[in-house]
C-alpha cells in the first residue's frame, strides 16, 4: 500500500520482454526512466535473472519454484506498478515475457500479478510497432487479472530509426507518448490504491 498518495513515490518495476543485448525495449524502459515524473521511481528487472527462469514446468514448480522465479515474484509483489515492455514475435509477445508472467501467475490464488497496475508499451522493427503483440498481451491481463492502461498506447515502430547508436529513444513523437504514458501510470496506480475521489482531494487540498 501506498503510504500517501502525494508524498510517497509510487514503485514501478519494469520487465523487457527481450534478452537481447541491444534491445530495443530495454531502451524504451530506460527512456521511461528519463520521461517519468519525479514521483514515479522505474526499476528495471535484472536482464541476467530474467534469463535463468527456467521454462514454465509445473512438475518443477512443485518440488519448489527456482531461485530466479522467486526473485521475480517477490519483486513484482514490492512494486505498486508494472511497466511492460513487449517486443513483437511472429505476431505476439516473445515467449521470454509470457514464459516469466506464467511463472508469476501460479498459483493463481497468490499470484503478484493480481489486482496490479499495469502499462504496456513496445517497440519493433516492423511498422505496426507491437500492436499485435500488446493486444495479446490484453488477454493475458484478463486472466491474471492484471489492471493495463488503455491509453496511451505506446507503439514504437521501425525502432532502428527512433533510437540512436547508444540506444537513446530520439524520436520526439515517441518520447512524448511515453512521457504521457508514465504520468497516466502514476494517476493510475494512485486511483488503483487510493480510489479516484481521494486522489483529487489530496490533491486540491494540497494546491
Ligand atoms: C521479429 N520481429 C518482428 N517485428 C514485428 O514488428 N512483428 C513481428 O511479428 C515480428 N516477428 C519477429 C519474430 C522473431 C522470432 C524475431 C526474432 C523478430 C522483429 C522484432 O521487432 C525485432 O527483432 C526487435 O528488435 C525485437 O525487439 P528487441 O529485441 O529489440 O527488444
Amino acid at each position: 500500500m501506498l503510504q500517501n498518495p502525494l508524498k510517497a513515490k509510487v514503485n514501478v518495476l519494469g520487465i523487457g520482454g527481450s534478452l537481447r543485448q541491444g534491445s530495443y525495449n530495454r531502451a524504451l524502459l530506460r527512456a521511461a526512466q528519463e520521461l517519468a515524473p519525479d514521483e514515479l521511481e522505474i526499476r528495471i528487472f535484472d536482464n541476467t535473472t530474467l534469463a535463468s527462469i527456467p521454462l514454465f514446468n509445473e512438475d518443477v514448480r512443485q518440488q519448489g519454484e527456482p531461485e530466479t522465479v522467486e526473485i521475480l515474484k517477490q519483486e513484482i509483489s514490492r512494486a505498486d506498478a508494472l511497466l511492460l515492455a513487449i517486443p513483437e514475435y511472429n505476431y505476439s509477445m516473445s515467449g521470454v515475457l509470457k514464459n516469466a508472467i506464467d511463472w508469476a501467475s501460479r498459483p493463481p490464488n497468490e499470484s503478484p500479478l493480481d489486482g496490479k497496475p499495469v502499462a504496456l508499451m513496445g517497440a519493433s522493427t516492423g511498422i505496426s510497432g507491437t500492436i499485435r503483440a500488446q493486444m495479446h498481451f490484453r488477454q493475458v491481463c484478463t486472466f491474471t487479472n492484471m489492471f493495463p492502461l488503455n491509453r496511451p498506447q505506446v507503439f514504437v515502430a521501425e525502432a532502428a530509426k527512433k533510437f540512436n547508436a547508444d540506444g537513446q529513444l530520439i524520436d520526439e513523437n515517441s518520447r512524448k507518448f511515453v512521457r504521457q504514458l508514465m504520468e497516466a501510470l502514476l494517476d493510475w496506480t494512485r486511483v488503483l490504491h487510493y480510489g479516484r475521489q481521494m486522489t483529487e482531494s489530496s490533491v486540491q487540498s494540497s494546491e
